[in-house]
């Protein structure tokens, strides 16, 4: 695979320049389109929420706009950025288990549609600053279903003592929450969200989870007269980075759900009327590409090197979580493998490490390695360790590249800089 959309990577990085991010807007295109029209039901109303951590900025909102998805925010900048793209503010979801006072305050300008609060002291805190004024919300409440799916530990959210949301089964607490609600006339208690981690294989867990979570609903209803009629399952859903990694596929999974949905519906006499997902890595993780320019070779005793012009500053994933990439040479990925290479990034720490191990055809200066499935928590987790500008990024499609997020400069840098 030497080009993307019809050009080449290594165009792409002569004319850029690198660390560069490239996003395959076609991938991205098709990846929405397969969530919009495999997520529907003709017995409950659905929402596919584009959880925006995964990757955000202006034009992946305006393109999230466009498949008519509703959009996953977690802070003020987050929002910001979707207000800024133009997007329908009535269409975000704000979650965040500590938004501030001041965050609050902003969605509720903004005219955010949905709320979905984690604790009690935010509940109180929502209810202050909303109480007779003209501001309405939709509330959600984020609930802890005890569900731990099989993923890495740093990425697991629905453990018991996890910081996010409140367990089922503190059920008075969550009666509590949801009666504030009920009892405001300037708020509108819809349902009860939970996300149970990210990168899940397994379709079991979001099935267990529909199952958990009407049933829960049932019971909130009949025991404390609580009325939940929307339910929202999180993300999760899983990306192909190398070939030991088996997704499913969304038409699959999105089925599996639906049609667990429906029988539990059935169950609690059609209780529920709204389902919703919020993919975030399943849409952007592969349409993206992380391309380097390789600097030195070095041999080590039991290692050879490939040094490249990024790292950990513009993907922490393998450091931070042990993630692995696949990744190859551009213009070479015919060539025969020459050996096993580890390839390093440039930030001064010894486990910044892209990848350990990889079979490559020999290694020289000036190659571009490209990397795959870069789309998701990539550029969104970058930071500014030792001061490395942040990368461009370029959306291309049908023989065409456009930049998106410009490359940072040395004066954007320390602009901020007294
Ligand atoms: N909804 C909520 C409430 C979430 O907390 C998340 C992700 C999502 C949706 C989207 O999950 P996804 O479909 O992208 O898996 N930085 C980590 C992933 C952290 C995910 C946090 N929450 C990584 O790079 O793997």
């Amino acid at each position: 695979m030497s080009e993307i959309a019809n050009i080449s990577f290594k165009a792409l990085a002569e004319k850029y320049g690198t660390p560069l991010v490239v996003y395959d807007e076609e991938k991205l295109r098709e990846r929405l389109q397969a969530f919009t029209e495999n997520f529907k039901s003709d017995s409950v109303k659905t929402d596919v929420i584009y959880a925006s951590k995964a990757f955000s900025c202006k034009a992946m909102i305006q393109l999230i706009q466009e498949y008519g998805c509703c959009l996953d925010v977690v802070s003020g900048g987050e929002l910001y950025t979707a207000y800024k793209a133009g997007f329908d503010c009535s269409k975000i979801f704000f979650h965040g288990n500590n938004k501030t006072p001041a965050e609050i305050r902003m969605a509720l300008e903004l005219g955010v549609g949905t709320i979905v609060i984690d604790n009690v002291m935010e509940a109180e805190e929502l209810l202050r600053q909303i109480e007779g004024t003209d501001y309405q919300i939709r509330v959600f409440l984020r609930v802890n279903p005890g569900i731990e799916a099989h993923t890495h530990q740093y990425i697991v959210t629905a453990h018991v003592d996890s910081k996010f949301g409140i367990s089922m089964l503190d059920e008075k607490e969550i009666a509590y929450v949801t009666d504030l609600f009920e009892g405001c006339d300037n708020t509108s208690f819809a349902g009860i969200h939970a996300h149970i981690g990210s990168q899940i294989f397994d379709g079991q867990a979001y099935v267990e989870l529909v199952r958990k979570m009407f049933a829960f609903a049932a019971k909130m209803k009949k025991e404390y007269g609580v009325n939940i009629d929307s339910v929202n399952l999180g993300g999760g859903f899983a990306a192909y980075y190398t070939n030991a990694d088996h997704p499913i596929p969304v038409d699959e999974v999105c089925a599996a759900i639906l049609r667990t949905a429906e029988e539990e519906n059935v169950k609690i006499n059609h209780q529920i009327k709204r389902v919703c997902i919020e993919p975030g890595r399943s849409i952007v993780a592969e349409a993206g590409y992380n391309l380097y320019r390789v600097g030195y070779i070095k041999k080590t005793p039991n290692r050879l090197y490939a040094f490249v012009d990024g790292g950990m500053s513009d993907n922490i994933r393998p450091a931070l979580y042990q993630a692995e990439y696949d990744a190859f040479i551009a213009g070479r990925e015919d060539e025969e493998k020459h050996a096993d290479y580890t390839i390093a990034g440039k930030c001064c720490e010894s486990g910044d490490i892209l990848i350990q191990s990889i079979a490559l055809p020999e290694v020289h200066t000036g190659d571009i390695l490209v990397m795959r499935t870069t789309g998701a928590y990539g550029y969104s987790m970058a930071s500014h360790y030792n001061k490395l500008p942040l990368p461009a990024v370029v959306f291309v499609k049908d023989g065409e590249d456009r930049v998106v997020i410009e490359r940072e400069s040395y004066d954007h840098l320390i602009s901020l800089e007294k």
